[in-house]
C-alpha cells in the first residue's frame, strides 16, 4: 500500500521561505520605506478587518507576542502603537524582511526564529498579555501543540488572539466546487478549515473562547487583482453593500477568535 506522507514542519519552512506571505503586495523594491507602505496599504485595503481586530492601540505598552509574523506588517502597527512587541516565525526569509522593515522605520521589537510548536523553549512562560496569530496555527503539522505552547507563554490574564481558515465560508464552497480561482498562496502544504466544534477542541481545557466571529470574503476578480486592480466580481459589484457584509459574517473565510486561558 502507498501510503502519501504527511507534510513536516520542514515542508512548511520551506513553502514560507520559497514564498513569504504578501511578499508581493508591491512591486516595490523589497526593503524601502515606498515597498513597506504599499504593502501596508494593500493587506488593510483587501483584509479590513484585521486593525478591528488586533486593536492595536490597545495594547500599548503591553507585552504581545505575534505568533507567525510573516513580513511584519501586524508587527509594525503593534510596535507603532508602543506594543513591546515580540515576533516569532518558522521562515527565516520572512522574519528577514520583518526584521528590516524595523530597521527602517526605527521601531523596537524582537523577532525570534523558531517552530511554534515549540514556543516555551524559546520564550519565557506566563509572560505575554496579548498572543495574536493571524492566519499561521491552520498551517502547522500540530496545531494543537502551538496552541498548548501559547498557553504556556501567555499570561494568566492574558487575551489570545487568532485566525484560523474557516470551513463553512464562501471560499471553502468554492474550492469544494472546483470553482476557487488561483491565488497567491497555491500548494500550500497543509491549509486546515475549522468549523466551531473543532475550534473548541482546538481549545479545550487550556482556553475559554469568548468570542469567534466570520469576516472577509474576497470579492475581487484574480485576474486583476495580481495586477493592483481592484474590480468586484460582477456578482459581487451588483450586491448591495449591506448584503455582501451580511454574507461575509455568515460565510467570511476568516474565522476571529478570541480567547481566555482557562
Ligand atoms: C499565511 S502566513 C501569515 C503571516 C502573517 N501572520 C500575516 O498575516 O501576514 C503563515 C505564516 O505562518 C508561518 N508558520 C507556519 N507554521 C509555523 C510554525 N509552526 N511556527 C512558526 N511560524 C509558522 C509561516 O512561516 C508563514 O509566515
Amino acid at each position: 500500500m502507498n501510503v502519501a506522507a504527511q507534510p513536516t514542519v520542514f515542508d512548511v519552512q520551506e513553502y514560507w521561505n520559497r514564498r513569504p506571505c504578501n511578499i508581493r503586495h508591491s512591486k516595490l523594491e523589497v526593503g524601502t520605506r515606498a515597498y513597506f507602505d504599499e504593502v501596508e496599504e494593500r493587506r488593510y485595503f483587501v483584509e479590513r478587518h484585521i486593525p478591528g481586530f488586533a486593536q492595536f492601540s490597545r495594547w500599548k505598552a503591553k507585552r504581545v507576542l505575534e505568533v507567525g509574523c510573516g513580513i511584519g506588517t501586524d508587527a509594525t502597527n503593534f510596535a507603532r502603537a508602543g506594543a513591546d512587541y515580540t515576533g516569532v516565525e518558522l521562515s527565516e526569509a520572512s522574519l528577514q524582511v520583518a526584521r528590516q522593515r524595523f530597521e527602517v522605520f526605527g521601531l523596537k521589537g524582537k523577532f525570534v526564529a523558531c517552530n511554534a510548536e515549540e514556543l516555551s523553549r524559546h520564550l519565557d512562560t506566563k509572560s505575554f498579555d496579548l498572543v495574536f496569530s493571524f492566519g499561521v496555527i491552520h498551517h502547522t503539522p500540530n496545531q494543537r501543540a502551538v496552541v498548548e505552547q501559547i498557553r504556556k507563554v501567555i499570561k494568566t490574564d492574558g487575551e489570545f488572539r487568532m485566525m484560523l481558515y474557516a470551513k463553512n465560508s464562501w471560499k471553502d464552497a468554492m474550492i469544494e466546487a472546483g470553482l476557487d480561482q488561483p491565488e497567491a498562496q497555491t500548494g500550500c502544504p497543509i491549509a486546515t478549515t475549522y468549523t466551531e466544534a473543532m475550534v473548541r477542541d482546538l481549545t479545550k481545557g487550556l482556553f475559554e473562547v469568548v468570542e469567534a466571529r466570520q469576516a472577509h470574503i474576497f470579492p475581487y476578480v484574480i485576474e486583476k487583482y495580481v495586477k493592483y486592480e481592484y474590480e468586484p466580481q460582477p456578482w459581487f459589484a451588483a450586491m448591495p453593500a449591506t448584503v455582501f457584509e451580511a454574507l461575509e459574517r455568515r460565510f467570511g473565510w476568516h474565522f476571529l477568535i478570541t480567547a481566555r486561558p482557562i
